[in-house]
């Protein structure tokens, strides 16, 4: 059933939602636009702030439902939940039915952890909050969220399961931000609503 739920993870993950709302709307490939990235961020940036919230929340839901469905078929098991959540970020990274090109796992990592372990993403996030009204840098907000949630997560004694596949989530996010942690270093990262 671990097997099962991670396959269900993968595939639901691999739905990317970008590029589904970019193609509907606008018969845009969103990845050919913007950073290229297949995510809410760069749908803001290309195709505004309505369609952006749309794929925000069905990105963010993806991972919700693949812990859903784990929690569901496995009994609980913590180890089920917290992998089947990494799958659908997998999925929604590297999406079979669009070549493996898609986004950097931001919003569905935030559906996984919120759902994991709520209060240890919900602290991490409120600070990521602060960051990006501050900075207006959404790869930045993002890149502290992913650290400081195993941080929480080790202080307030989370289970090891989801403590393991956060720092697995910290690995995959800097490695998909490779280009805004170098646009960051040389000061020209795109900021949010800024023209
Ligand atoms: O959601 C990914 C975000 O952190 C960065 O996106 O398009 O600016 O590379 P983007």
């Amino acid at each position: 059933m671990l097997f099962l739920s991670m396959i269900f993870g993968y595939l639901l993950g691999a739905i990317s939602s970008s590029y589904i709302a970019g193609k509907v709307a606008t018969g845009v490939d969103i990845r050919e636009h913007g950073s290229g990235n297949a995510g809410a961020t760069n749908t803001l940036r290309v195709l505004g702030l309505k369609l952006a919230l749309i794929v925000l929340i069905a990105d963010i839901l993806k991972g919700v439902l693949a812990i859903a469905f784990a929690h569901l078929v496995t009994s609980d098991s913590d180890w089920a939940m917290a992998l089947a959540g990494l799958a659908a970020i997998v999925g929604h990274n590297w999406p079979v039915y669009f070549g493996f090109r898609g986004g950097k796992g931001v919003a569905t990592t935030i559906g996984v952890l919120v759902t994991l372990s709520f209060l240890p993403a919900i602290y991490a996030g409120l600070v990521a909050i602060a960051l990006l009204l501050i900075t207006r840098y959404v790869s930045l907000a993002a890149l502290v969220f992913v650290i400081l949630v195993p941080i929480f997560q080790i202080a307030m004694h989370s289970s090891g399961p989801y403590i393991w596949v956060s720092i697995i989530i910290v690995l995959m996010t800097f490695w998909r931000h490779r280009s805004n942690i170098t646009r960051l270093r040389q000061g020209i990262e795109h900021r949010i609503f800024t023209r």
